[in-house]
């Protein structure tokens, strides 16, 4: 298929509103080609430019990125590092393309526990996005989706020591408002692209009964294309969340 053909394999009624992706197989990508994991990481990074713009184009609500997990700070300290370079000096060259696009910016996980500097350009690029009313780039760094339900726990009991809260008010409303994705839909679709069958602690709460699309292609082959296939994919599935109804397929 040629490319810019795909798209009109698309039912614009059935978009999803929320896609998460959990960009895997950068390291891989480039033991392959005989390169240090971070020319791994910086390609991915050149995938995702043109995938943010495909979301953007699709008039996709959310775009969620899985950037950097809590348990990727096992990782060697020079690939940290690296890392946290490239997620600071990608958002300071792309910030006006991004604001251009009317892009938003968010950025979930424990904040707090990122190198200052990072801190800082992922606040001023939120500051500078806030308005922004296209694609929401809901970022995920230093997060995990246990982590952030026991986050969120912890705030509905500060809530009922405080008396803002009974017992019984505590439903599934109330905890999703707790959450660091507090006003965002929940993703409709998870991408994982390099094989891997799993869901690694991204999103754990939110998925439930999100659409799973994976792919054997590396995170920095992974094109606009690939999207498009997933997102064909996805419109073609029943979604019945429990009941006997038909969704988004028929
Ligand atoms: C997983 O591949 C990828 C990561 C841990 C990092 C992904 C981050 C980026 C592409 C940068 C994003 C930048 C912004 C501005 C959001 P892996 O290293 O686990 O690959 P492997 O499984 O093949 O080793």
């Amino acid at each position: 298929m040629k490319r810019g053909d795909i798209n009109q394999y698309l039912d614009i009624h059935k978009m999803p509103s929320h896609i998460a992706i959990i960009m895997d197989g950068n390291g891989r990508w480039a033991q392959e080609r005989g390169l240090p994991r971070v020319s791994g990481h910086k390609a991915g990074v050149n995938a995702l430019k043109e995938i943010i713009i495909a979301c953007s184009d699709l008039n996709i609500k959310v775009l969620s990125l899985y950037a950097f997990s809590t348990e990727n700070w096992k990782r060697p300290k020079e690939e940290v590092n690296a890392l946290m370079n490239l997620l600071v000096s990608s958002l300071k060259k792309e910030i006006d393309k991004l604001n251009e696009n009317n892009i938003k910016i968010r950025v979930i996980g424990e904040k707090e526990g990122l190198p200052e500097k990072v801190q800082k350009e992922v606040i001023k690029a939120e500051e500078r996005t806030k308005n922004n009313t296209g694609l929401i780039l809901n970022i995920a760094l230093n997060y995990g989706g246990r982590k952030e339900i026991i986050h969120s726990v912890k705030e509905v009991c500060k809530k009922v020591i405080n008396n803002e809260l009974t017992l019984d008010d505590i439903d599934e409303n109330i905890f999703s408002q707790m959450l660091y994705t507090n006003g965002l839909p929940d993703p409709d679709l998870i991408i994982r692209p390099s094989g891997e069958l799993r869901l690694s602690n991204f999103l754990l709460w939110q998925s439930a009964y999100s659409e799973f699309w994976f792919t054997p292609v590396y995170w920095p082959d992974f094109k606009k294309e690939h999207l498009i296939q997933a997102i064909i994919d996805y419109q073609k599935r029943n979604r019945r969340f429990g009941s006997i109804q038909t969704g988004v397929g028929e």
